[in-house]
């Protein structure tokens, strides 16, 4: 799939816009349109009623160890400064940063690409330097135009420069390499900076005074409102250890170089749930949530060759993790046989409860976890002091819950299910003609319009008709009222839209009540009587 036309639909339809577009936009912000909207909002909330609000907490879940409870929550997006320091993202959630001196572009270390460039025929030793580029493998090759050879000829002293194909980031360099480095657009080398850290999280200032003791921060994940209220909910519920607590909501990352559309932006929403398990059975708990959500994207339409579930290997997982499991789509901007995370699962053992108690806790250390201490000795970043381990009031026992952790981003899923459901095929026009269409796929639970309902022609009462049924309808889903221009382009913009189905009144609606139903994947109609329409849409939409 070409993943111009993708966004380029995406811009047309309404689906997605740039932030600030007449601004000259901002990089790293989208807006979703008025199909986006409805796209996105049918995500999220097929994610809560499976997850949550449809949860039933009586019976045991194919693969789950025993039944469990799940309970959500909203919290703030700006929270205690302490949160981040306990949490680690005050000191952890760093990238690399690397600026260029020349052009001032500004790149993630580990995300501009090296290409080792030297004499044509020469040994290893000879000449030789780097040209950085930050675009695609494809994109880069494509920009290599006469004048750029005559460029890498001048700057690299070499008579017939050859590029490697193979790069390296640059933050792998070794130091006596980096000063050979071409930066993009640059016309010397040597002009990158060392690599710096960078912290991810947005900085802004609470209250009137404005000095930096009011600096706090825009969460960077929703997932340690869960943490910090873990007392709160189960004060205030029943909840009982095995239970999950959902979040849903925005999340901002400063990121250096955001790109691919919505995938890496710098304000998304992720989809989080924390669950709270006994320790001995959170490798079964981890299991669980990786298939369950795995099972979760097969199930709303993302076909399993285009999705993969890695494990992370042993030497990639904190000592305290059982497993971590990423679930990874194959986007159309990436090279083939690349994916991208759409959602981790993570088994995060006590370190987040744990932390929020006693004080920030060092990942490194082993065998248990201990708190970090600061150069004085003294405990390095404060925990609250709350009691957050849990009395299990059947067998009396007292533990501090270990978390798995699924956390998906609901960006990056519509970002998934856009590019699923684009597809081109063939169609008849309104003259039996076949043509190339362009129809968008998606299952009909987050189709963002359910079914049009058109007139055949805009007289003999047909309108009318077709209003009534339409005002009945929208009272169950969203739907949409079509009566302007021929009706197989009006299939056609519906079809662009991705809605499954178009009901058509027509003559023979006037006198025996029964109207069309097209089905927008096999193009076939069925009469139904109207009285019918909404047990036929029940079914075919569920
Ligand atoms: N609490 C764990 C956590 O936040 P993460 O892997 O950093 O883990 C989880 O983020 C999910 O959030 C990712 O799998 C991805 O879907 C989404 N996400 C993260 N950064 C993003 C970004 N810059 N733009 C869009 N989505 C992002």
């Amino acid at each position: 799939m070409d993943m111009e036309k993708l966004v380029s639909l995406c811009k047309r339809r309404g689906f997605l816009f740039q932030s600030s577009e007449i601004y000259g936009g901002l990089n790293g912000f989208w807006d979703y349109g008025p199909l986006g909207v409805e796209l996105k909002r049918n995500i999220k909330e097929a994610w809560w009623k499976d997850m949550v609000s449809g949860h039933d907490d009586l019976v045991t879940l194919p693969g789950a160890p025993e039944a469990y409870e799940m309970v959500g929550l909203d919290c703030s997006i700006i929270m205690h400064p302490q949160v981040w320091k306990v949490s680690g993202h005050y000191d952890l959630f760093v990238d690399k940063m690397v600026d260029c001196r020349e052009t001032k572009g500004r790149y993630r270390a580990d995300h501009l690409d090296c290409y080792r460039v030297s004499e044509k025929g020469e040994h290893e030793d000879e000449k030789f330097g780097y040209v950085a580029t930050n675009l695609s493998q494809a994109e880069f090759q494509a920009s290599w135009s006469n004048s750029f050879y005559k460029k890498l000829e001048k700057i690299f002293q070499l008579k017939e420069p050859m590029i490697e194909m193979v790069s390296k980031p640059y933050s792998t360099l070794k130091e006596y390499e980096r000063g050979t480095v071409l930066a993009p657009g640059a016309s010397a080398v040597g002009t990158l900076t060392e690599p710096r850290d960078f912290n991810l999280m947005f900085k802004t200032i609470v209250g009137a005074l404005g000095t930096e003791e009011d600096a706090a921060f825009l969460r960077p994940e929703t997932a340690q409102g869960i943490f910090v209220n873990f007392k709160n909910v189960c004060d205030s519920t029943r909840v009982r250890v095995p239970f999950g607590i959902a979040q849903m909501g925005k999340s901002f990352r400063n990121e250096i170089t955001p790109k691919n559309f919505t995938f890496r932006s710098r304000e998304f929403e992720q989809m989080e749930i924390e669950f709270f398990c006994h320790p001995n059975s959170s490798r079964k708990w981890y299991e669980y949530w990786r298939d369950r959500r795995m099972k979760w994207y097969t199930d709303l339409g993302l076909s399993s060759e285009r999705l993969q579930l890695r494990e992370h290997h042993a030497d990639e997982l904190s000592h305290y993790s059982t497993g971590t499991a990423d679930i990874e789509y194959a986007f159309p901007f990436l090279p083939p046989g690349e994916f991208g995370e759409l959602e981790g699962i993570a088994h995060r053992g006590d370190f987040d409860l744990r932390s929020h108690m006693e004080g920030k806790l060092d990942p490194n250390s082993k065998p248990e976890l201990k708190v970090e201490l600061n150069a004085e000795g003294k405990t390095k970043w404060r925990g609250s002091g709350k009691d957050l381990t849990y009395r299990d009031d059947l067998t009396n026992e007292r533990f501090t819950p270990h978390v798995i952790e699924p956390s998906a981003g609901a960006d990056r899923g519509t970002l998934a299910f856009l590019c699923e459901a684009y597809t081109e095929d063939e169609a008849p026009d309104e003259n039996g003609k076949m043509q190339t269409r362009v129809v968008m796929k998606f299952h009909p639970r987050i189709a963002p319009i359910k079914a049009a309902i058109f007139p055949l022609v805009k007289k003999e009462g047909m309108p009318e008709l077709a209003q009534d049924i339409y005002r009945k309808l929208k009272k169950r889903w969203n739907v949409f009222y079509d009566e302007k221009g021929a009706v197989g382009r009006r299939y056609r913009r519906q079809d662009e839209a991705g809605t499954p189905f178009c009901i058509t009144v027509d003559g023979q609606t006037l006198q025996d009540g029964t109207v069309t139903v097209r089905d927008r994947d096999t193009l076939e109609q069925k009469r139904v009587h109207q009285d019918q329409l909404v047990a036929e849409l029940e079914t075919r939409l569920s």
